[in-house]
């Protein structure tokens, strides 16, 4: 989560739940790693029912949001309280976090995840934590067979480009509906579609996404398709190869000023 802005959201409710988490925001500051805010916390507490079993990846206004709207929750993040303005310590904090609802899973989700038995099935998922490729993917593919029919599934900071390679793949899969985007955040909800693939099998055809787009051809490749083979046959083999790179090299553009983390 990349800091927005501190300031409470003028347009909240001042009695509402997130009012007062924005309010504890706002006055202690945001955590290390930047939290979620306003609008945002918003739509989660709009689209999501309550009383059920959530988890999320990182920690911060988040959690203390679900510790109040689920019956259980549970937090996979890095036991930073011995960094300054640990995203831990942020939570324990706040007089709003509801911790008997909570469980902390703690250390790195790329080890604490794949050995986590999921002993119920899930209402909402929350991805908020390591944000590289692809740590994202791989939290996705523990979350994924656990999520329920109608389950909120919520991925943060699409604007990295390879989360957003994961929204994008999300947006036309058949298990779920896109329910909206706020700011970088997007919420999606879990249909009544069969989970596929199966976690240990193939099935890449099965997706739909790979139905649409297969198969993948690159720029050049695509030029290249268009050129009859007795005119590829008239050009040297290395002018060839020399145009073969040029247009290669053309698709790589710099991404500019991307925020670096
Ligand atoms: C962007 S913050 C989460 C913000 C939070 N959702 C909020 O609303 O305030 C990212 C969180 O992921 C945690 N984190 C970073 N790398 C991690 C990893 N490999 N495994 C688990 N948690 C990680 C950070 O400590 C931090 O709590």
């Amino acid at each position: 989560m990349i800091d927005r802005v501190s300031n409470v959201s003028p347009s909240l409710d001042e009695s509402s739940l997130v009012y007062s988490i924005d309010d504890y925001l706002r006055r202690r500051g945001h955590h290390r790693a930047g939290s979620m805010w306003g609008d945002l916390l918003r739509a989660i507490e709009q689209e999501y029912p309550g009383q059920g079993t959530s988890i999320e990846t990182g920690c911060g206004t988040s959690t203390i949001l679900l510790s109040n709207l689920s019956r259980s929750h549970t937090a996979f993040c890095i036991d930073d309280r011995n960094s300054e303005n640990s995203s831990v310590t942020f939570v324990l904090g706040c007089p709003l976090f509801n911790q008997p609802c909570v469980d902390f899973i703690y250390g790195p989700t790329q080890v604490t995840m794949p050995g986590f038995e999921f002993k119920q099935e899930l209402d909402l998922a929350l991805i908020d934590g390591p944000h590289a490729f692809p740590f994202a993917e791989l939290e996705y593919y523990y979350i994924y067979p656990h999520l329920k029919p109608n389950a909120l599934l919520i991925v943060d900071d699409v604007h990295i480009p390879t989360v957003f390679n994961l929204y994008r793949f999300l947006k036309e899969d058949k298990m779920f509906s896109f329910v909206r985007k706020v700011h970088t955040t997007a919420i999606f909800r879990r249909t009544e579609s069969p989970t596929l693939p199966d976690p240990l099998g193939e099935g890449w055809l099965q997706q739909e996404f790979n139905r649409r787009h297969f198969p993948v051809y690159e720029g050049y490749e695509k030029l290249s398709g268009h050129v009859p083979g007795w005119v590829k046959h008239l050009v040297p083999v290395r002018i060839r190869a020399a145009a073969t790179a040029l247009l290669r090299n053309a698709r790589k553009r710099p991404i500019g000023s991307f925020c670096g983390r």
